[in-house]
């Protein structure tokens, strides 16, 4: 796998959903226009009136790397690797354009064929009853079962307690055996940094009310979300996402500020 730095990333992310007709677009306020936000949470939150039928956008697909703050997560940070107070999120959207069928081919054709991650290190989940997505992964990608997990709630995606949600599908990367936590059930699924969830793909298809109720969506859309520091630290083969060239000048020179040795 080649070296590349977090701005090239970036860049060949926006370029090959270009290829794939989305509207580039810039990040977005980090302070939504959302009474059920504070934060923008994800690259979708921008997008929700689009997908609840509200607004109807000029495009029907655009991608966009957004700058988040993702307050759910915040417990986490510190004790992974992987988790942060501020991220940027690449996505690439469809409001009632492609669904399934496109875009899990199409994950699969960046990971491996633009970025080079090896095909056995992929492993991904689908939700319990998501066989369509199962059979695309299977069939048409050409993931052995083996490397297909199945999971309920964590395959069922929303950005709050109501709004726009969906089952997905998540693509998890391999880092090898020094990443795990050890424990025998260290598998797809465990909350160590072994299996590194690099992507999530969500079927945006349902909206759910405050009594918990779902309702189908008046089209089905796409919302995908990679973390750019996570993809960062994989392609460039450091053990946290912290030391990747998107953070490690800002802790180098603070260091340097303060006279520490960093580790
Ligand atoms: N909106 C999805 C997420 O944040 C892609 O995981």
């Amino acid at each position: 796998m080649q070296y590349r730095t977090g701005k090239e990333l970036r860049e060949l992310f926006l370029g090959f959903f270009e290829s794939k007709g989305c509207r580039r677009l810039h990040s977005f306020s980090l302070t939504p226009d959302d009474p059920t936000l504070l934060f923008t949470i994800a690259g979708m939150v921008p997008f929700k009136p689009y997908f609840l039928g509200i607004k109807t956008p000029e495009f029907t697909r655009a991608t966009t790397s957004q700058k988040c703050v993702r307050t759910n997560d915040i417990e986490n940070v510190g004790h992974t690797a992987r988790h942060h107070t501020f991220f940027e999120m690449l996505g690439n959207f469809s409001f009632g354009d492609y669904f399934k069928k496109e875009v899990i081919p199409w994950a699969y054709e960046f990971l491996t064929e633009y970025i080079g991650l090896e095909p056995e290190r992929l492993y991904v989940t689908v939700h319990v009853t998501d066989d369509e997505a199962y059979e695309i992964w299977n069939k048409t990608v050409g993931i052995p079962a083996d490397h297909i997990y199945r999971f309920d709630e964590d395959n069922f995606w929303a950005s709050g307690p109501v709004g726009p949600c969906g089952p997905c599908s998540e693509i998890l990367y391999d880092q090898g055996e020094e990443y795990s936590c050890g424990k025998p059930t260290c598998a797809p699924g465990c909350d160590c940094d072994r299996y590194l969830e690099i992507w999530n793909l969500v079927f945006m298809q349902f909206n759910r009310a405050e009594d918990g109720t779902l309702t189908p969506l008046p089209k089905k859309n796409i919302d995908t979300g990679m973390g750019l520091e996570r993809l960062a630290s994989v392609v460039q083969n450091v053990k946290t996402d912290f030391e990747t060239d998107l953070f490690r000048p800002i802790i180098d020179e603070t260091c340097k500020l303060v006279n520490v040795k960093y580790g």
